[in-house]
């Protein structure tokens, strides 16, 4: 393929990539998104491999890598459940991170590469590869101590090292220093100890980073390491003076830096103050004292109750959480709201921001049960509506609808903005126990007055619900 073939097919994946973002951005055109992506990564793909920088010796490697990537990748898609999703993602990220690490010093030990570069272009590509194996290192630990954290191998419990902002301070110093050595290096072998120096310490950095990050905020560590990889693949487009590359790492950097503001915001976070860790500290540990305490009886109910309170009601909003999308529950709740809203109930849904364990987590399961889009509400649209509510239906949520983030200014989530629940009539909340959530904190709603327990798995539960209403 000639290079002016090579850059129109770049150009028209770049279209495709920006018209996928764009699909994502909405559940109902998030099919057409992912189509709009599938399709620009295989004229990328396509582009690339069949381009001016790729010989015929190396399409051997290529296709090797092609099989073995993409029998991963489909293995992946077959084995991996719909909440292992968060860690899978975080997984991911790790690659590109390593990717761009490994990028970044085979760049610089090619003599091919180097002799490219004379005088102040020979600067600024060293001042690529110094910054893109730095971005790399840190997504690269990050991520996988996040997969550590997401998927339980690590304690979410954060880990606060004494002086901890010193440090980093320290290391951001030393990595500078480093890095004028590096460019002042007069041979491959004089820079490659700085090189390592700095990337030992941005791997370290990443690790302090998200060990530093509490429970409650891991949300936000997703988005902010999806960002970093993004980063991470545009410096590796410099590295490698590849267009394409650094479009969609910019693309993918900006919309996970967006989207961390606008989870920082969902949880009343300070973006700086969780990147730079300790925040939600108290993640695993019990309800702190002070404040409002969770005290009292709770009220059981039975699945037949449930469904005579349910039959009876005017208005209803069902709040989904993690343990919905652990049960599998969805279907049946789209059963059950298809029963109500044939009685003349109004049912809706209460999506809340970090609902489950990925932005859009719950619309994604909502919308495999086919639940019409009109009837699914973000928190913002309905949380003022609780006082006419008869029934708030809670399933296998905890953080989300727990008042302490409200009443208690020293909770964990203090200010995470909530589904103000226990303003229903009745709220019921499915769950197999009175164990804690994500954040680790006791919810005070469950000893409420007017707050009722329906002990059991989601989806078993919502069966007997669903049989009662019918019979
Ligand atoms: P959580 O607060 O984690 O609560 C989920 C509840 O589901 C648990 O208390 C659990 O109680 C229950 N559960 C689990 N399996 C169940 C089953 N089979 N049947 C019925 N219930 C079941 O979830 P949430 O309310 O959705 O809040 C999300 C939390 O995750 C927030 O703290 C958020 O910050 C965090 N987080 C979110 C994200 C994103 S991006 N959404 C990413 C990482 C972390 P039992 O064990 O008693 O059943």
């Amino acid at each position: 393929m000639s290079a002016t073939l090579a850059t129109a097919s770049y150009i028209g994946a770049t279209i495709l990539f920006i018209l996928s973002l764009g699909g994502l951005s909405n559940p109902e055109s998030s099919r057409r998104g992912n189509l709009y992506g599938m399709i620009g990564m295989t004229i990328a793909v396509l582009a690339t491999v069949s381009g001016p920088h790729v010989t015929s010796a190396g399409y051997a490697w290529i296709v090797g890598a092609m099989v073995v990537g993409g029998s991963i990748g489909l293995y992946a898609s077959r084995v991996v459940r719909m909440t292992q999703m968060p860690e899978l993602v975080a997984l991911m990220h790790s690659l590109v991170g390593l990717a761009a690490m490994l990028v970044g010093f085979a760049n610089y030990i090619d003599p091919a590469a180097s002799a490219e570069f004379t005088g102040a272009a020979k600067s600024i590509h060293e001042m690529e590869i110094y910054i893109g194996i730095l971005i790399g290192a840190v997504t690269f630990t990050g991520s996988v101590i996040a997969f550590g954290k997401l998927s339980g191998k690590i304690g979410g419990k954060t880990l606060l090292l004494p002086g901890r902002h010193w440090l980093n301070l320290a290391g951001l110093l030393v990595v500078i220093w480093f890095g004028r050595e590096f460019l002042h290096a007069e041979s491959i072998s004089d820079g490659m100890m700085p090189l390592i120096v700095m990337t030992v310490i941005s791997l370290l950095f990443g690790i302090h980073m998200v060990m530093a990050i509490g429970g409650a905020d891991m949300p936000v560590v997703i988005s902010m390491l999806n960002s970093y990889s993004g980063w991470a693949a545009a410096a590796t487009g410099f590295m490698l003076s590849n267009d394409l590359l650094i479009v969609v790492g910019a693309l993918v950097g900006s919309s996970g830096a967006i989207l961390s503001y606008i989870m920082c915001r969902a949880m009343n976070r300070n973006f700086i103050s969780v990147i730079a860790g300790g925040f939600g500290s108290e993640g695993g540990a019990p309800a702190p004292t002070g404040g409002v305490q969770p005290a009292g009886e709770v009220n059981p109910i039975l699945a037949a109750e449930t469904a005579e309170l349910l039959r009876e009601s005017k208005n209803v909003i069902i709040v989904p959480g993690y343990g919905m999308a652990v049960a599998q529950a969805q279907h049946t709740v789209y059963e059950i709201t298809k029963v109500l809203r044939e009685k003349g109930v109004n049912v809706r849904f209460g999506i809340h921001p970090v609902a489950g364990r990925m932005p859009g987590h719950m619309n994604v399961l909502l919308a495999e049960a086919k639940v019409p889009y009109d009837i699914v509400l973000e928190m913002d649209e309905l949380n003022e509506d609780f006082p006419d509510t008869d029934v708030a239906m809670i399933i296998g949520a905890n953080d989300i609808v727990n008042p302490a983030a409200e009443e208690d200014p020293t909770s964990p989530i203090a200010g995470m903005p909530v589904l103000q629940v226990w303003k229903a009539k009745t709220s019921i909340v499915m769950k197999r126990s009175m164990a804690t959530g994500y954040a680790g904190v006791d919810n005070p709603l469950f000893y409420k007055d007017n707050n009722r327990m329906l002990f059991g798995d989601a989806k078993k539960m919502l069966d007997e619900v669903l049989a009662a209403l019918k019979a």
